[in-house]
């Protein structure tokens, strides 16, 4: 069955599905040039589960409290026969997973200006997400789920983040906290182990996964699948070896995301704000 667009919308493109979402571009009717919008319905592992149900409502809230130009923006949610969907603005851009792999693909690493922009400028986004307030305080915004896959860099080098499945924020009704947890090897581990709801402590962590993964393009543990890699995290850490060689970060830069992926989360950086700061004074003087 093709990819079943909601009323007043018309299929674009079918996207692909994920683990929890299956996602489409989407065009309103009406005036032909309107952007597309991404719409996201669930796969139907999940559709007439709890964690799926929950994972849309975290992802619709997330995104209407959550303002800032990194997110998409919230334009619809609704349901039809087909069940649940959202509609939301597309982020341009590749994610870094893809960003990486075109480089690979040219036979050789990102250059080191990229690589020090995309470090940056995530490590920023993060920070200031995590800063956000409203007139109620902070949100307490967490994302959840960060890793190469939604972690998106845009045509003028700004940073995305799409999927919101897994957020946690401000006021959450308790009914949503469900068992989701990330994506391995980039969730921190005591939250991998259950030990802990996703923090904003452990989005510093799996957002210095990710930007290891790209400065260093080694895989950041030997094992390949989802269990034996939670064995492997928990016996020896990642495997951040490859770092010492990523010669674009000053041995400071790369001390400070060693530290972010502490697997004591007390002896971490307590914020992005801290890793950005403990970043920047280690950048080169140039
Ligand atoms: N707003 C968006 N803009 C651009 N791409 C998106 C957006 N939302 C999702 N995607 C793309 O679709 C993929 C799957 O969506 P995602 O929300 O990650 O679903 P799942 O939770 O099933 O992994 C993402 O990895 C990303 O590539
Ligand atoms: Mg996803």
């Amino acid at each position: 069955m093709p990819y079943p667009a909601p009323d007043g919308t018309e299929l674009v493109e079918h996207l692909g599905a994920g683990a929890t979402f299956d996602v489409a571009l989407v065009r309103l009717g009406g005036p032909p040039r309107a952007p597309a919008l991404v719409c996201k319905r669930l796969v139907p592992r999940v559709l007439h589960e709890h964690a799926g149900r929950a994972a849309m409502v975290r992802e619709a809230k997330a995104l209407s409290l959550a303002r800032h130009p990194a997110l998409p923006a919230l334009a619809r949610v609704g349901a039809d026969r087909h069940g649940p969907f959202l509609l939301e603005s597309r982020r341009e851009g590749a994610s870094l997973r893809d960003v990486l792999d075109g480089w690979r693909g040219r036979g050789r690493p990102p250059p080191a200006s990229l690589v020090v922009h995309v470090l940056r400028a995530a490590i920023e986004t993060l920070a200031e997400l995590q800063e956000l307030e409203d007139a109620g305080g902070p949100l307490g915004f967490v994302h959840g789920d960060l890793g190469p896959d939604h972690v998106l860099l845009g045509p003028l080098g700004d940073i995305g983040l799409v999927d919101l499945g897994a957020a946690r924020f401000r006021g959450m009704d308790p009914d949503l906290e469900t068992a989701d947890r990330g994506t391995l090897p980039f969730v921190a581990p005591e939250i991998a182990r259950g030990e802990s709801p996703p923090t904003a402590r452990g989005d510093v962590y799996a957002m210095a996964a990710t930007l290891v993964a790209f400065a260093t393009g080694a895989p950041l543990t030997r094992a390949r699948e989802q269990a034996a890699m939670l064995v492997e995290i928990g016996e020896s850490g990642l495997r951040l070896e490859a770092l010492a060689a990523a010669e674009a970060l000053s041995p400071g830069q790369r001390r400070a995301l060693v530290r972010a992926l502490d697997h004591d989360p007390a002896r971490r950086v307590e914020s992005a704000r801290a890793l950005l700061d403990a970043f920047d004074a280690a950048a080169p003087r140039g």
